[in-house]
């Protein structure tokens, strides 16, 4: 594993002219067009770089991206990988490693969620102050990295207080209503029943998806402190739950997006 991380960073070295980001990003679903706010350097296809998963959903374009965001270096991810594709964990958190390896020093992540909160909306952003783990895998199961990290790492903030605290100064700043609340991680592919939205409710949820958490165990694993925010593209809570089709989840990411990508922007700035 080691071998292939290392092999694989090599190669973006060396097609990035040795570029150097100091943080990285992820981009959920419908949430790519923090993109255009890029002054991109580089741009390399998943499928060009060694050891990579290509990724399967057509919501997701699969390129990593080098340039400036904010005034900062940043390597983004355009398209991840979820477990219910098909992927091992191990794949699932192959460019999170990479972008460790390649020195990124904070990540952001984002994701569209389903809101259990009975206060949120669609289009709302929820900042992750917290999560729970359904996934049926994770990516530290098996022989420890121990170059990477500790066998038993620490979860007792697996975002950091720091950058949630930044992000809701920044909130205020721009006026953006902004909640904060625990995310919930489950496999999919399907959406839940209204028996599993209350289970999830009931548990201590506020927004429940079908990624992040595994990148957020890498990310925690190799020390990298994270920040996370959902966008809440349909309403599970009993009385609001309609059927959901991926064309809705687009649509209401796409309304969130400026929001989303403004106080990702802001926050990037914000980091020395
Ligand atoms: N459930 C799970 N994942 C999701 C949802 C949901 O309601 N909405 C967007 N991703």
């Amino acid at each position: 594993m080691i071998q292939q991380l290392q092999e694989a960073t090599d190669f973006i070295r060396s097609k990035t002219n040795q570029y150097q980001p100091d943080f990285g990003v992820v981009l959920g679903t419908g949430l790519g067009a923090l993109v255009q706010d890029i002054s991109i350097q580089h741009s390399l296809d998943y499928a060009d770089i060694p050891h990579f998963p290509v990724s399967t959903v057509e919501s997701h374009s699969g390129k990593l991206i080098f340039g400036e965001l904010g005034g900062r270096n940043v390597v983004v991810m355009q398209g991840r990988f979820h477990y219910y594709e098909g992927y091992s964990m191990d794949q699932v958190v192959f460019p999170i490693r990479v972008m460790k390896l390649l020195g990124v020093k904070k990540l952001f992540v984002s994701n569209a969620a389903g809101g259990l909160d009975p206060e949120y909306n669609t289009s709302d952003l929820m900042v992750i102050t917290d999560h729970i783990n359904l996934q049926p895998a994770n990516p530290l199961i098996g022989k420890n990295i121990d170059e990477l990290g500790p066998r038993f790492p620490d979860m007792s903030e697996p975002y950091s207080q720091h950058l949630v605290q930044q992000a809701l100064d920044i909130a205020n700043q721009h006026n953006l209503n902004v909640r904060t609340g625990v995310y919930v991680s489950v496999p999919g592919p399907m959406l839940e029943t209204i028996a599993e939205y209350k289970y999830l409710r009931t548990i201590g949820a506020d927004a429940v998806g079908m990624s992040t958490v595994p990148e957020v165990i890498a990310a925690v694993h190799m020390n990298l402190p994270v920040f996370a925010v959902s966008v809440i593209t349909d309403l599970c809570v009993p009385g609001k739950i309609k059927k959901v089709v991926l064309l809705d989840i687009l649509e209401a990411a796409a309304k969130a997006e400026p929001n989303m990508t403004l106080l990702i922007k802001e926050l990037i700035k914000r980091q020395g």
